[in-house]
């Protein structure tokens, strides 16, 4: 039985919770492992950007899988990643974060009795229609280690009947990440380049398909970011799905480049989004990276969501749920404006070593046989 760990990305959010482990991995030289990418996105913007700024070393296996339904996108994982372990075994695959990467790749190892190690376990929103949210759960469900980010993982888990000796509490790993790049990240000065220099702004993404696959809801708050734009710039980062959703639905001149105070940006790499929210006076965002991220640098946070898989970062952090509502959005902009925002407290285990509490924590694998 080979001792190699398979480390498993596949789509963005999982690259900045890879590095950290990565790095520590080699630093410590006691386990071997393998990077795999599944493929999952495979925009240079999207992947290698993140990869040549992070320092992670090109993927020793790459599965290929692109863009599909989710149906499709999960079942080509599965049998590609289940094909790559039948050839060449795994110590353990140790998967990051909700994506469908991480829910395909645990469900083809558990199924060949390779354990399953689950970074960013027990985080939940109980909002079954994401579709991060059944990754969540079935993961959990089939995962031998589970290392949670923040306390409320620990409860939703033993709420589910996980037994204790599966879980561990080790912090959030991209803050990791955040703590190391943010220096380099200030450097690259993105205000500035963009003309902001010394202007107060704020920084805007969204790609939840709750957000942007219906015209009903995309249309209003494209409407509404440049609504806001006239009292604060705006820097709008755009995924390419919020992109193509928007072309499907005649919006397109709504997110196009040029525009004075809705600054249209393609997908960012990690460093010049890192600088641009450390400068920024408020983020509006759907994605849960950023509510963690900005609760850490203290930059108020509107949650463009009605629930959060990340409490801690509403209640300790910057973060408040401000759904998609006009009004709502509207008011928690205007408290921003006024400078009336809680100014968020340290986060436990939110300290730059998640890294190595992980590694430990995979080294006491060893030994231990495969849950049933
Ligand atoms: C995925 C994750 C989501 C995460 C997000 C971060 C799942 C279920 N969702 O959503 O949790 O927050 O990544 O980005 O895994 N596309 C490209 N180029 C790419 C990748 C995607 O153009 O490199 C476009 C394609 O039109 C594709 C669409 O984006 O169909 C959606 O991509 P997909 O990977 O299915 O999900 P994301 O929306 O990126």
């Amino acid at each position: 039985m080979t001792r190699i760990l398979d480390l498993i990305a596949g789509a963005r959010p999982n690259f900045m919770k890879l590095a950290p482990v990565v790095r520590t991995l080699v630093a410590d030289g006691r386990l071997p492992f393998r990077i795999v990418h599944t493929g999952q996105h495979y925009d240079p913007s999207m992947t290698d950007v993140f990869f040549e700024e992070l320092g992670i070393p090109a993927p020793d296996v790459h599965l290929e899988v692109g863009s599909g339904s989710h149906g499709a996108q999960t079942a080509r994982i599965l049998e590609r990643y289940e094909a790559h372990l039948l050839e060449r075994g795994a110590a353990a695959a140790v998967v990051f974060g909700d994506v469908n990467s991480t829910v395909a790749c645990a469900l083809a190892a558990v199924k060949l009795g390779v354990p399953v190690v689950h970074v960013e376990a027990g985080l939940r929103s109980f909002d079954r229609t994401m579709p991060e949210e059944i990754n969540r759960i079935l993961t959990d469900a089939i995962g031998d280690l589970l290392l949670v980010s923040e306390p409320s993982g620990v409860t939703n888990l033993k709420a589910e009947g996980v037994s204790e000796s599966k879980i561990r509490l080790v912090g959030n790993v991209m803050i990791d990440t955040l703590m190391t790049q943010l220096p380099v990240a200030r450097a690259r000065a993105m205000p500035e380049r963009l003309g902001l220099n010394g202007r107060r702004y704020g920084f805007v993404t969204l790609h939840r398909p709750s957000n942007v696959d219906q015209p009903e809801t995309l249309g209003p708050l494209l409407r509404l970011l440049h609504e806001l734009a006239q009292k604060l710039p705006l820097v709008f980062a755009i995924h390419p799905r919020t992109v193509a959703a928007a072309g499907r639905m005649g919006l397109a001149s709504l997110v196009s480049e040029g525009q004075k105070d809705l600054i249209c940006l393609g997908p960012q790499p990690y460093l010049d989004t890192l600088s641009l929210v450390s400068g920024a006076a408020v983020v509006l965002t759907d994605s849960g990276g950023l509510q963690e991220e900005s609760s850490v640098l203290g930059v108020p946070c509107l949650t463009l969501r009605e629930n959060t898989e990340r409490p801690i970062t509403v209640s300790l952090g910057t973060s408040r749920l401000v759904g998609n509502d006009a009004e709502r959005i509207r008011a928690a902009f205007e408290d921003v404006l006024q400078r009336k925002w809680p100014a968020g407290q340290p986060i436990p285990l939110w300290d730059g070593h998640a890294g190595t509490r992980i590694v430990d924590a995979l080294a006491s694998l060893n030994g231990r046989s495969h849950a049933t």
